[in-house]
Parts: structure tokens; sequence; C-alpha cells
């Protein structure tokens, strides 16, 4: 079984969404860690309801963003974590970061990849005006989401929308996709060919249930 090491910097509903898979049996792994740049990060209180150990640090202690990455890794090691998994987590990784957990570091975009990349994303979807959003797990490489992709899903942007109802439809599927990647990853069923990630065996019509769209392949 995998030790996982999760990164947040706010609520938490990803963490708390990983939490309930590993519980069901649905990802096979441990959450080592949960590390925080914030302390007040409710999904903190996720992972000590749960007794999973936590760490927060204080970024502007840190002269350089790369001594910062730095003691972030050292605890992931301490840890002995060999996935990360970006949930929320406000900071850009630097490639200290990266080249310590090379293609073993995953993230969630609340957007359609490449579309809309960096903050304020919903907002962005909403003024650009475009009719579907959704979301996008993919690995971590020096860009700002920019990495090779893993898994979307669609959601809807209806005319009534606001930032709050679209990031909401939007969560409620990162609650199904991030799990899934997850699951993906530690079954070691993830290869990158270039920009492109295989999937083998193929994602199943069970296992992508309600997450939108089905796949098929017909
Ligand atoms: C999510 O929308 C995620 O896609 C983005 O930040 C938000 C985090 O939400 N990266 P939560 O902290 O998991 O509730």
């Amino acid at each position: 079984m995998i030790n996982i090491g999760v990164l947040i910097s706010g609520g938490g509903s990803n963490l708390q969404s990983v939490i309930d898979n590993i519980k069901s049996g649905y990802i096979n792994a441990r959450i080592a860690v949960v590390i925080s740049d914030n302390k007040n990060a409710y999904g903190l209180i996720r992972a000590s309801e749960v007794e999973i150990d936590t760490e927060t640090v204080d970024f502007p202690s840190f002269d350089h963003r790369s001594d910062y990455d730095a003691h972030i890794v050292a605890i992931l090691k301490r840890y002995d974590v060999e996935l990360v998994v970006l949930a929320g987590y406000m900071k850009v990784v630097t490639p200290v970061f990266i080249d310590a957990y090379k293609n073993k570091i995953l993230n969630i975009h609340p957007a359609l990849l490449p579309s809309f990349p960096g903050l304020h994303v919903q907002k962005k979807t909403l003024e650009y005006g475009a009719k579907f959003s959704g979301c996008t797990v993919h690995f971590v490489d020096e860009g700002v989401d920019t990495g090779p992709i893993i898994a979307q899903a669609v959601v809807p942007v209806l005319d009534d929308d606001t930032e709050e109802s679209l990031s909401s439809r939007i969560l409620k599927q990162e609650h199904k996709l991030y799990p899934l990647a997850i699951r993906l990853y530690t079954q070691n069923r993830l290869t990158i060919e270039g920009r492109r990630v295989m999937v083998s065996p193929p994602i199943s019509h069970d296992e992508r249930i309600n997450i939108a769209p089905p796949h098929s392949s017909g």
C-alpha cells in the first residue's frame, strides 16, 4: 500500500473525498501526512478528525521559494511519501520539489485544461462565455497547470450561473474524478508518453460511473 502526502491550503473538500474513498476501499493507499501552508485551513481539522498526521509550514518565514519547497520535501520524505496529491494547494511548486517527486505529484484544477489555467478560474470561464467547464487531474510539471492530463470531467455552464454555483457543480465532479485518478496511479495503470497519459487496463464503465461524460469506445 502506498503512502500519500496531501498538500492543502483551504477547505479540503477534495482531501475529504480522498479520505472517504480510502475508507470505502476504492483507493488502496494510506494518507501518511497532510501538509498545509495555512494554519487555519479547515482541511487540517478534517485530517485530525480521522487521526492523520498534519504539518503546517509558514511560507513567509522562508527567504527563498526553493528553501520552502526543500522543507516540504523533507517532511514528505520523513513520512515515506511516494505520491503527492495537491488538493487546493495555493503555491506553485518549484523544481526542487518536482525533481524530488518526478511524475509523482498530482493536481486537480477546476477547468478543462488547457483552458483557463491559473487563478480565478470560474470567473474567467463565465466572463469568456464558455458553455462547458469541468475539472482536470494532471501530473505536475514546472509550469502552472501544464502537466500531462490524467482525467477530465465535464459540466455545463448555465445561463444563471454565478462563480459559486459553477464552482459547486465542478466540485461535485472533482470529488469523483480525483479519487479515480489516484486509484489509477496506485494501481500502476498510468504511462506517460510525451504529453499523453495512457491508462491500462482502460477505465471501465463502472469506475467512471457518476463522472461526466461516461467513457465509451464506440
Ligand atoms: C478546488 O476547486 C480545486 O480544483 C482547486 O482548489 C479547490 C480546492 O477545494 N485547485 P478544496 O480545498 O478541496 O475544497
